[in-house]
């Protein structure tokens, strides 16, 4: 830029600097003729004054003096009389009458009395006739007068305009170039300014240094670097929060292009589909066998896509649920998000389990009762012994229905989430003792209560009661002989340690690890129980906010501890 404006500087310069010499020349050119001619006019006044006085005195030779004048004055002077007759030399100072241009005219306009003035050749000779006043029979002088060097005098006027209109242009030409560096010294700082901001970079302040055009681009540069430096922080703040959104969920979340390429996904799910941290835009996998993820990704990219689901069993016991997002109009990304669902699907498929094992509960001493009665109306009811028989077994299968009722009541009730409870201070010996004194051991087995007096614990006192029951019929029910010990005492952190301990014949690992399942009986116990006792017990203990663990040896007994918050701690 500072090449071509410079380039027009020294255009304007040179076009200027000519119209100004053209001007200039002519001028001082048609001066110096005037100035020649006035010289001319008045020199041959002066001649003529003299060419008067030689006539008028008439001493020696006019001719001569004439001459003489002539000479001094540098004119070819002719002398005339009245009628125009030559008194003087044909040829004057080497130029003949005849060679004069226009003497003819000069002669008859100064007989007439007149003064005559006639430029030739360009200004460089003048031809003057004067008339000659009390010069006796001199009437009339023509003066012929030649300046040579008024060629020259112009000439050299104009090389020196010449000369100067070359330095005007000179003198343009590099204020141009100056006064363009500077203009473009200052755009390329604004356009460097403007460079970095294309390039993300929003730290460097433009600060404008005049108040003209420029720096008023400069000040507007500068203000949009520091509005989109603002956008910029607080879009980047909205990612950052967006990403740790997305790296703390425990879904997993991943996006997709239409080449089925992972644009982005968070960390559960570049877990879940074993994707690296650093891959850039991987094609999105197939993890699975028997399901395809990249045909459900595939389909949200069709005009008609609707929200899809799926649920895929990925491994052992782990059950995912994939939701695909189509792209809507426009976009060109489809969201899958990837969620963890085997916990709910376990507790689905337990809460089918526990309605299956109720039904079949309730069947067993319904099908019982309802048996009964057909042999009874079908004639048993007239044998005493018969009747007897059958009614005996209706009260006893009517008696566990009543139970089984009275039992999944109270799990129902031990599953009430903990906020539902009304906590209580409750003395630990006390409620030991009571259940103690309720509880029907088999014949020499021996029953104790280990408790302080003091302890106390805060719960809902039903809920225990259920629970520690629970335990004690259990001890009491697989205890032949040995012990039952139902003991307390406080453990660190302000809790206390409930145990019921029996000397039963124990329990196999598989069993311990099942036996807090609801419905679920142990091999050696197909009696009157249901499997619910120790369900219930969890339940109980988690809606009281403690804890419940179950330690068992085959052949030397079981003991169940349960941790339970104190009073002590309200104390401390
Ligand atoms: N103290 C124990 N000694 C040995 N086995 C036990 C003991 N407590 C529980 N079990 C085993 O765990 C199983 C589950 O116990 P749980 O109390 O839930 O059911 P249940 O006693 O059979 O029936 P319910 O308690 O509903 O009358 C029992 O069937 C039994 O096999
Ligand atoms: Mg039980």
């Amino acid at each position: 830029m500072r090449w071509w404006l410079s380039f027009a500087f020294a255009l304007i310069a040179a076009v200027t600097a000519a119209a100004v010499a053209q001007v200039f020349a002519q001028r001082s050119e048609t001066a110096f003729r005037e100035r020649a001619e006035a010289l001319a006019v008045g020199n041959a006044v002066a001649a003529a004054d003299g060419v008067a006085r030689a006539f008028r005195e008439r001493e020696g030779n006019p001719g001569a003096a004439v001459r003489e004048i002539a000479e001094q004055r540098r004119l070819a002077l002719f002398v005339f009389d009245d009628d125009g007759e030559l008194l003087t030399a044909e040829r004057s100072r080497g130029t003949a009458l005849v060679d004069v241009p226009g003497g003819a005219e000069a002669v008859g306009v100064a007989l007439d009395g007149q003064r005559h003035v006639e430029p030739h050749d360009d200004g460089r000779l003048v031809v003057i006739g004067l008339p000659l006043p009390n010069a006796g029979e001199a009437q009339a002088v023509i003066a012929h007068a030649v300046r040579p060097e008024l060629t020259a005098q112009v000439a050299i006027a104009r090389e020196k305009i010449a000369e100067a209109a070359v330095l005007a242009v000179i003198i343009g030409a590099a204020t141009g170039l100056l006064v363009a560096m500077l203009i473009s010294a200052r755009l390329r700082r604004i356009a460097s300014a403007a460079s970095a901001i294309e390039g993300g970079r929003f730290d460097l302040a433009l600060e404008p240094r005049f108040g003209d055009e420029l720096g008023a681009l400069a000040a507007t540069v500068d203000r949009m670097r520091v509005r989109l430096r603002d956008s910029f922080e607080a879009l980047s703040a909205e990612r950052d929060r967006l990403h740790t959104l997305l790296a703390r969920l425990r879904e997993g979340v991943l996006t997709v292009d239409r080449e089925l390429s992972v644009d982005y996904a968070n960390p559960t799910a570049a877990r879940f589909l074993g994707l690296q941290p650093l891959d850039g835009r991987p094609p999105l996998p197939e993890p699975w066998p028997g399901f395809s993820l990249r045909a459900l990704a595939a389909s949200l990219f069709r005009e008609d896509a609707t929200v899809v689901e799926a649920r895929v069993s990925v491994g052992d016991d782990v059950t995912l649920a994939v939701v695909g997002v189509p792209a809507g109009a426009g976009s060109q990304t489809a969201i899958l998000v990837l969620a963890d669902v085997s916990e709910r699907e376990r507790r689905e498929r337990a809460e089918r389990e526990f309605v299956a094992n109720a039904a079949h509960e309730l069947r067993t001493p319904l099908a019982a009762i309802t048996s009964a009665v057909e042999v009874l109306q079908s004639g048993a009811k007239e044998e005493p012994e018969a009747r007897d028989r059958f009614l005996g077994a209706i009260e006893r299968q009517s008696a566990r229905l009543g139970r089984l009722a009275q039992t999944m009541l109270t799990l129902a009730r031990a599953q009430t989430r903990p906020g539902a409870t009304s906590p209580e201070r409750i003395e630990v010996r006390p409620l030991l003792e009571e259940i103690a004194a309720s509880l029907d051991v088999a014949p020499g087995v021996e029953l104790r209560v280990d408790a302080d007096a003091s302890l106390e614990v805060i719960a809902d006192r039903d809920l225990l009661q259920q629970a520690l029951a629970n335990l004690a019929a259990n001890a009491a029910k697989h205890t032949e002989h040995g012990s039952i010990e139902l003991a307390a005492a406080p453990a660190p952190g302000g809790f206390a340690a409930v145990e019921v301990r029996d000397t039963g014949p124990g329990m196999a690992p598989a069993e311990q690890q099942r036996a807090f399942e609801r419905f679920y009986r142990g091999s050696g116990s197909e009696g009157d129980g249901f499997g619910l006792g120790l369900a219930i017990v969890r339940q109980a203990v988690r809606a009281l906010g403690g804890t419940v663990d179950l330690h068992s040896v085959e052949g030397v007994g079981t003991t169940v501890r349960v941790v339970l918050r104190s009073t002590e701690r309200e104390v401390a």
